[in-house]
């Protein structure tokens, strides 16, 4: 399929794979006082003067954003800076972000133990962050496929959300149907429902009433995981850290469909296999090939380590784990006589490999499916927290933003950081 911009008959549009883009862009020190030409805007460019709703009217000329010159710890090496907006051109759009969240990834990123690495240029280095939602405010007169007022997603990884302004090629940008979809769902659509949908469905064919098992099940990526197999009818075993207020973070995700939570504890126990057996035993699955009784299928690993192994010990024959997070930071270890005697297997699974490595129309299909599932309720919001974004620059905005980003890469945060713009 050609990756050249091009009208689908869906609600929504996949463009290209943009790859990491780089500014030529000046960054203005803190200290200096903003003294930045208007942007010319092309007469051929239709936008600013329109209705589209906030943002729309004025041609900004600069944005605060996140950025880093180097890798280190986020806290350290992270600037709030302005930095002025390229002019808008006929074959681009300038946006305005709406939010954009603090993931795991983008932490790892800043820290230089991501495989993507950003593009850092002489002048303000990178922008932090990888996700986020961001509506059209004026688009040249080039742009067949996007109007002010348009939400859009950025279609590739490293371009750096953690920004009030950007200016975009239409290639660069995937745009989102808005109905019924929150700009906090929106935000946080590409990385973690779009990583639960695929590992549900490309590792075992789930039949409804098959068991799955997951750990780091109150991650985002857990929450979507036990929304998506509720709606589609799988039964979910959700481990957890236990915490003081274990009692509400078993009642969240309980109310999202959660068919068993327990803590990382209880994994072990007896009474626990003994649920998980009376859960999977309803299973469409034969997995004890000699009992004949149900079992769990398939299991989702955020953790590593001690955890992962143990959610290993609960798998039936013919079962798989699939590996997507190493939140432990400690190695997989696997019990050698299950491995061996139940015919497990044992998989990688990256989001953004699989968007590399497939073709656009399956992604558009399962963002369309997600953003349905949203304007139905059947995928709720992450738990999440507000970080208001920077209005403008200063040393008390940045530490402000600096401590947020430092919090949201602690352990028992309770919910997701978002910056909203
Ligand atoms: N492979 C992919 O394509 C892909 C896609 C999305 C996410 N991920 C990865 O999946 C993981 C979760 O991402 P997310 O965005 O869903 O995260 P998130 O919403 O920020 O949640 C973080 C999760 O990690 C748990 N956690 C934090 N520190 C931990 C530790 N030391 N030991 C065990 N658990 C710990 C948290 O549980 P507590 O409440 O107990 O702290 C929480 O469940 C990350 O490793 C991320 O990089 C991978």
């Amino acid at each position: 399929m050609s990756r050249s911009a091009r009208t689908l008959p869906s609600t929504l549009r996949i463009h290209a794979l943009a790859r990491h883009l780089t500014h030529h862009n000046l960054a203005i020190p803190l200290a200096s006082p903003l003294a930045i030409p208007a942007a010319a805007i092309p007469s051929s460019a239709h936008a600013y003067s329109t209705n589209a709703g906030a943002g729309a009217g004025v041609a900004p000329t600069s944005y605060a954003a996140l950025t880093y010159k180097q890798f280190g710890n986020p806290t350290d090496v992270l600037r709030l800076v302005q930095v002025p907006l390229p002019p808008l051109t006929s074959s681009t759009v300038h946006v305005r972000f709406l939010a954009s969240p603090i993931n795991p990834a983008d932490i790892n990123q800043i820290q230089g133990a991501y495989p993507i690495k950003p593009t850092f240029n002489d002048t303000f280095g990178a922008i932090g962050g990888n996700e986020g939602v961001a509506e059209v405010i004026a688009a040249g007169s080039d742009i067949k496929g996007l109007k002010v007022g348009d939400w859009v997603i950025p279609e590739d990884s490293g371009f750096g959300t953690w920004r009030t302004h950007a200016r975009f090629t239409e290639a660069e940008l995937i745009k989102l149907p808005k109905e019924g979809v929150s700009k906090i769902a929106a935000a946080t659509i590409s990385v973690n429902p779009c990583t639960a949908y695929r590992m549900l469905k490309d590792f075992v064919d789930l039949k409804p009433g098959d068991v799955v098992i997951q750990n780091g099940a109150n991650s985002g990526v857990g929450q979507a995981v036990i929304q998506l197999a509720k709606a589609w009818g799988f039964k979910t075993v959700n481990v957890v850290r236990d915490r003081p207020n274990i009692d509400d973070l078993r009642a969240h995700l309980t109310s999202l469909g959660a068919d068993l939570v327990i803590t990382e504890q209880d994994l072990r126990t007896p009474e626990t296999a003994a649920k998980i057996k009376a859960l999977a035993a309803t299973s469409n699955d034969d997995g004890d090939y000699k009992k004949g009784g149900g079992s769990v299928k398939l299991a989702f690993n955020c953790v590593g380590g001690q955890s992962a192994t143990n959610l290993v010990r609960l798998l039936g024959h013919d079962a798989h784990l699939v590996t997507y997070g190493a939140m432990s930071r400690t190695p997989l270890t696997f019990p050698t006589s299950p491995f061996i005697f139940k015919n497990l297997s044992c998989h990688g699974f990256w989001m953004a490999r699989w968007n590399a490595r497939h073709d656009n129309s399956l992604r558009e299909r399962m963002l369309v499916d997600l953003c349905g599932m949203i304007a139905k309720g059947q995928l709720r919001e992450v738990r999440w927290g507000k970080v208001g974004f920077a209005k403008g620059v200063g040393k008390e905005e940045e530490s402000r933003l600096l401590a947020a980003v430092g919090k949201a890469g602690e352990g028992f945060a309770g919910e997701k950081k978002v910056f909203v713009m």
